[in-house]
């Protein structure tokens, strides 16, 4: 049985996949699970649309017909990054492009096949199972943060099954073709595709291992007696 501490450490985005199908009651159990996730006030406020087969399919193709029309894609409803992100996070999504694209040999100056990668977000990473999450549009930035604890719970589950996902918010920029093809209210916001199948292990792309921030840099430790930091740490040795 994989523990939290597993799933949480070995856990990666998969960008590749199998075309083995995933078995309905599986994803149903992982939903099943899902829905213990803590929320503010227990409001609970995702909402999930799980596709397959031929629904996924249609969606596939009334997304290549509006990137037909417009490559740029639809605009999303939501700001996904901060307009002028500042360093360390500009650093560390640099840093994160340039390790995904260097998997697959993609260089930064080549604009072009960046795009054709980026592209491959609406084709759920050629996926047999594409969901979408949305988040009710009354909702304020502390929901949000509910919503982003669902969608953990989905990647760690998903982990814990042997199965691969991908978060993906660049489906937010799908939105109106995704809420034609749910018939999703007006009243949710798409937060983020997923992609969920068997990863591809052939393929250089999953073999990307992100970095993460020192202990140090995100976390610190006050008021324990037992903590020897720093200098004292020296001193003492
Ligand atoms: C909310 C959210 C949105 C994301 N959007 C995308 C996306 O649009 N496309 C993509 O390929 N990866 C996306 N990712 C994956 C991140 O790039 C990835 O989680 C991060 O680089 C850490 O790598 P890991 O998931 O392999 O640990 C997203 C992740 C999160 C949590």
């Amino acid at each position: 049985m994989t523990t939290v501490t597993q799933a949480i450490s070995e856990r990666r985005s998969a960008r590749a996949y199998l075309s083995r199908s995933v078995p309905v009651d599986l994803i149903r159990g992982i939903i099943e699970i899902a829905r213990r996730t803590p929320s503010s006030s227990n409001m609970q406020p995702w909402r999930l649309s799980v596709m397959a087969g031929p629904d996924l399919d249609r969606l596939r193709s009334a997304v290549r017909q509006s990137l037909a029309a417009n490559p740029a894609a639809e605009g999303s409803e939501y700001k996904i990054y901060a307009p002028h992100l500042k360093d360390p996070y500009n650093r560390r999504r640099i840093k994160c492009a340039e390790d995904l694209y260097g998997t697959i040999g993609i260089s930064r100056d080549n604009k072009m096949a960046r795009l054709m990668q980026f592209a491959k977000n609406f084709d759920f990473y050629g996926a047999p199972v594409g969901m979408i999450l949305s988040i009710d549009r009354t909702m304020e930035q502390g929901q949000w943060a509910d919503v982003g604890m669902f969608l953990q719970s989905i990647l760690l589950l998903a982990h814990e099954r042997g199965l691969s996902a991908c978060p993906q918010a660049a489906w937010a920029a799908m939105h109106k073709t995704v809420r034609a093809h749910l018939e999703l209210p007006d009243e949710y916001i798409v937060f983020c595709g997923i992609s969920l199948g068997y990863a591809d292990p052939s393929q250089p792309i999953n073999g990307l291992v992100t970095e993460r921030a020192p202990f140090d840099e995100i976390a610190e430790m006050r008021g324990f007696a037992d903590e020897v930091r720093g200098a004292e740490a020296v001193l003492s040795a």
